[in-house]
Formats: C-alpha cells, sequence, structure tokens
C-alpha cells in the first residue's frame, strides 16, 4: 500500500511514522508513507498557501490551487483509491473505516490547517472526509498519523503475531479484555486465577466475558 500524505507542516509526522509497528511495516515493504510539502506548490514565491476567507469571517483558508496541483501531479503518476481529507466537520473515524482503508492500495490524506480549505476542494476532489473525534485540535497532521497508524498495524504482516491486531479493542465491537503479567502477585494484588489454570478453552470463554462486561460498563453504545 501507498500513503502519500500533505501537509503544511511535515515535521509534525516525521516522528510518529517513523518508531515501533509503522517502521517496520515500512521497512519490509508492507507500506510507502510520502508526505509533500503543499507549499513546494505554492502559487508564488512566498510560498503561500492560504488566503482570507470571501465574506470577511476569521482565519485563513486553504487555497485551491496548490491542493490542485499537488494531487494532479500524484493522480498523473498512479490510480487513487481514496483521497482523504481531515477535518473536524467530518464523520467520525471508526475501526470499521480503518480496516476498509487497509485494503487499498494508493490513497492520499490532505491535512487539513487553519479554518479549513475552500469548499470547492471538498465538493469536488475530496472523496472521504474524516474526523478522529468530536474535539478540535491544531492541524490535520495529527489526525493522518493517527488514521496511518491504524490503517498500517492492521495490514497483514505489520504485526508479527498475527491475531493481536484482530484481538484489539473495537475489532468485534468489544474493548479489549483486561491483560496481566508477571508477577502473578504484587502487594497483595492477584492474577485472576483462571488465567493461571493454563485451561484455554475456560481462559478463552473467561476473557470473553470480560470483554462483554468492560464494555457493557464503559462503551455500552458499541453494543447496541
Ligand atoms: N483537525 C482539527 N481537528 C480535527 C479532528 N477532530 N479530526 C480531524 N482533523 C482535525
Amino acid at each position: 500500500m501507498r500513503i502519500d500524505i500533505i501537509t503544511v507542516l511535515p515535521e509534525l509526522l516525521e516522528s510518529p511514522l517513523n518508531h515501533s509497528i509503522i517502521k517496520r511495516a515500512k521497512e519490509k515493504g508492507i507500506v510507502e508513507i510520502n508526505i509533500h510539502n503543499l507549499r513546494d506548490y505554492s502559487i508564488n514565491k512566498h510560498r503561500q498557501v492560504d488566503d482570507y476567507p470571501f465574506g470577511g469571517a476569521a482565519g485563513m483558508v486553504i487555497m485551491i490551487e496548490p491542493v490542485y496541483k499537488a494531487i494532479e501531479k500524484l493522480k498523473s503518476e498512479r490510480n487513487y483509491d481514496a483521497i482523504i481529507y481531515t477535518t473536524p466537520d467530518a464523520p467520525v473515524y471508526t475501526q470499521k473505516i480503518a480496516n476498509q482503508l487497509s485494503t487499498l492500495k494508493n490513497i492520499i490524506i490532505l491535512c487539513g490547517h487553519y479554518k479549513g480549505i475552500d469548499q470547492r476542494i471538498r465538493e469536488n476532489i475530496i472523496t472521504l472526509e474524516i474526523s478522529i473525534g468530536d474535539y478540535v485540535i491544531t492541524g490535520g497532521e495529527l489526525a493522518a498519523a493517527i488514521i496511518t497508524d491504524s490503517i498500517v498495524r492492521v495490514m497483514p504482516g505489520a504485526i508479527s503475531d498475527e491475531t493481536s491486531a484482530l484481538s484489539d479493542s473495537f475489532q468485534d465491537n468489544l474493548l479489549a479484555p483486561p491483560v496481566y503479567t508477571r508477577p502473578s502477585e504484587f502487594n497483595g494484588w492477584k492474577v485472576p486465577d483462571i488465567l493461571l489454570s493454563g485451561n484455554t478453552k475456560e481462559i478463552d470463554k473467561w476473557t470473553h466475558e470480560k470483554s462483554v462486561e468492560k464494555t457493557q460498563k464503559l462503551r455500552p453504545d458499541l453494543l447496541i
């Protein structure tokens, strides 16, 4: 899979996409991630990519032309299955969307910034808009990093223990069960006996029950 991210702040994406599972997935050739600076497609020598909004609202708006030029260049080189825009005024991202995106070959993620992008880009170029939650962060870069991370971790081969991503919270609309490691007792706090029993069938049953219990308590909306 190839992920192209277009941003005005490439530096913000360097660290999150260069460690751990994503780093290894890149090294194994499972994913190729390319970061593009929108300012390289600016309309003038000042590397300007934004302008005042028509109608006098506050803040700056990303202009059509740099975005159009950046995306057209990428599209002239290969076909894209999705052109995503990160913005708080969009449907909220879920594990299901991450799973679906992980099956695609080439995607572009355009990071929102300032007060947003010219609406005509959203209507004519973007194919999928994503919010990472009902709150506002300073720019779309961290949202793009989150989306990229969630896509890559479910790609076959990205995690050495294949079952590990499948047992993540949300994969079956359940929160992940509690987990424990050594020592089996600390400060009088004990690991549940069942986990030490070696009876895998009973352990699986217990684990599932705990997931359901936890989901009922913390996120009952997932069970509807
Ligand atoms: N940019 C600012 N806030 C955001 C959010 N919640 N989701 C995606 N992009 C954003």
